[in-house]
Formats: C-alpha cells, sequence, structure tokens
C-alpha cells in the first residue's frame, strides 16, 4: 500500500512536486473534458470549523467538476463540535465516511492532530494565523500564469503579516526559488513573526521591512494585499486603530510598473478601493479562479489519480 499523503505545510511538497500541480492543474484547462469523470465514486469531506467562501467552495466545485462528491460542514456550530467533540474524535470519524478531507480550524496545529487520527489523507485549509498551503498554492498557479516564472522578481506583501497565514505561507514557498527579493509593508505591531524571518535568514533570502506602501511600489513586481484581520485581534481598539493603514488606490499605483500583479487571497474590506478592480493588473479574482484548478490537481495528487495517457 502506498504512503497516506497529506498537506499541512507547504514545504510537505517538494518544489518538483508543486511544478507538477502546475502542469496538471493548466492540464485540467486545456483538457477538461479528460477529468470530468476521474474521481468517480470518491467522496471529499470539507470540515469547515471557521467561515469561508473562496477555500471551501473552491474545493466543493473541484471535487464536483472532476466527477467526485461532497460532504462536510460550514460551521462548527452545525457539528458535534458543538457538544464537546474534540477534533480528532471528529476527524477519525469522517475519515470512515470519506475519502480525503479538507480542514479550516481557529487552532494552530489542530490539521496535524487530525491526521495522525485518520488514514485518509488530511488538506490543511488553513489552521487559526499559522499556515495556509492551499492559498499558496493557489499563489503560486497564480503567479506562475501571469509572470511566466516563479523566480526572480521582487514581492512586497503588505497589511497583517503578522497574523497573515497566507503571507506566512507564501514567503516559505518563495524562498525555495532563486532571486526572490521580500519587501515587508506593514505597521510595526503588524510585522511578521520573528520565525519567519529566521526562515528568511537561513534561506539567506533578501528582505527589507518597511511601513510605506507608496515608497515601496516602483520595485514591486507582484504586490501581495492583505486584510486587517479583526478576529485575531484580542482588543477592538488596536483593531480600529490599525484596520486602515494601507488602502490600495489608483492614485498609490501611479508609480508601479506597467506590468506589477496585484493580488489578494481575499476577502477584502477596505484595503483594495474596488476602483482597482478593473485596472489590468489586479489579479485576485483570476486567482480565487486559480484556486479551483490547483485545488483538482490536489486532490488528484493526494488521491494517486493520474489522467490516463
Ligand atoms: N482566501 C481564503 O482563504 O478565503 P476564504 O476565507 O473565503 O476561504
Amino acid at each position: 500500500m502506498s504512503e497516506i499523503r497529506n498537506l499541512i505545510n507547504i514545504t510537505d511538497f517538494t518544489v518538483e512536486e508543486i511544478d507538477e500541480l502546475i502542469d496538471v492543474a493548466n492540464d485540467i484547462v486545456e483538457n477538461h473534458s479528460e477529468y470530468e469523470d476521474i474521481c468517480n465514486h470518491k467522496k471529499l469531506g470539507t470540515l469547515f470549523f471557521e467561515p469561508s467562501t473562496r477555500t471551501r467552495l473552491s474545493f466543493e466545485a473541484a471535487m464536483l467538476e472532476l466527477g467526485g462528491s461532497v460532504l462536510g460542514f460550514s460551521e462548527a456550530g452545525s457539528s458535534s463540535a458543538a457538544k464537546g467533540e474534540s477534533v480528532s474524535d471528529t476527524i477519525q470519524t469522517v475519515g470512515c465516511y470519506v475519502d480525503i478531507i479538507a480542514m479550516r480550524h481557529p487552532k494552530e496545529g489542530a490539521p496535524i492532530v487530525g491526521a495522525k487520527r485518520t488514514t485518509v489523507p488530511i488538506i490543511n485549509a488553513g489552521d487559526g494565523g499559522h499556515f495556509h498551503p492551499t492559498q499558496t498554492l493557489t499563489d503560486l498557479l497564480t503567479i506562475s500564469r501571469k509572470k511566466g516564472r516563479l523566480n526572480n522578481m521582487t514581492i512586497g506583501l503588505c497589511g497583517d503579516l503578522k497574523f497573515g497565514r497566507t503571507v506566512h505561507s507564501l514567503i516559505e514557498a518563495m524562498l525555495r526559488y532563486e532571486g526572490i527579493k521580500f519587501v515587508l509593508i506593514s505597521p510595526e505591531e503588524l510585522q511578521v513573526p520573528d520565525y519567519v524571518k529566521a526562515s528568511m535568514d537561513k534561506a539567506g533570502a533578501e528582505w527589507v521591512e518597511v511601513e510605506s506602501l507608496e515608497d515601496a511600489m516602483p520595485e514591486l513586481d507582484i504586490l501581495y494585499m492583505t486584510r486587517i484581520q479583526r478576529e485575531r485581534f484580542f482588543n477592538e481598539e488596536d483593531y480600529v486603530r490599525l484596520k486602515d493603514s494601507y488602502i490600495l488606490d489608483l492614485d498609490k499605483l501611479s508609480n508601479a510598473k506597467e506590468d506589477l500583479t496585484i493580488m489578494h487571497p481575499l476577502p477584502r474590506v477596505n484595503e483594495i478601493s474596488t476602483e482597482v478592480d478593473d485596472d489590468p493588473r489586479a489579479c485576485y479574482f483570476f486567482q480565487a479562479l486559480c484556486g479551483k484548478h490547483i485545488r483538482m490537481a490536489l486532490i488528484l495528487k493526494l488521491l494517486g489519480i493520474k489522467r490516463e495517457a
């Protein structure tokens, strides 16, 4: 029997495996009909203990487009977690019903606990302020499609870099590519955690912390905006003080590169003005579409299913 693979952190996959996932995602778009029944009789469990639009629905759309089916819950309150059931008991139970599980949980490390209690593959769909590896796969596919490469570029990450799990995972992933410079744009209180800085130093990456988005703009190839996340703050006063630290509008883009790629994992609140949506450099809804394609490729990989040649 082959070894069960999980995706808890983006570094669970090698760069070569990520390249393969990107190739499969592109093949899915080019040869969609070849994949329509490929997951016939397979079931995906979506266990979302935290709210989600894109991650949950793109996973569900991905499995349905592959010919499989989906069951699960979209809030802890509609599961037996509301009666005090532990995460590990929930996972062990759902593992009896499905072939693969995507789970989101507010507690960091919950998917690791879950993975120990089941023999079906577990996908971390976001654990607290920790990691969000399928968002990172989405981001890598988006960058690859927009830039035609994953190396040699300057990436600006802006907003809540402290609690932003998408930022932590993206940095981890991009550290493995040549010639990446990170420009970390945030208020002092929301700078990336020390363990992320240590990873960048260990990898010998070039990085700088700044507070001004306008000053950083001209050198950026990618601008990755993030939401200041109300749900991660311990007190409302701090949130209110910091929530509008960065609002990207057309005026701020006036000194940006013409081929800048503007990304955002979404949801957004105020941090990108809607007037930017029609700018050809705005890629965040394209990014949401990429999320479905890469999750289709991921489900196939973890189930060990390949398109017949
Ligand atoms: N990007 C992302 O994780 O969005 P959702 O919270 O809507 O899933």
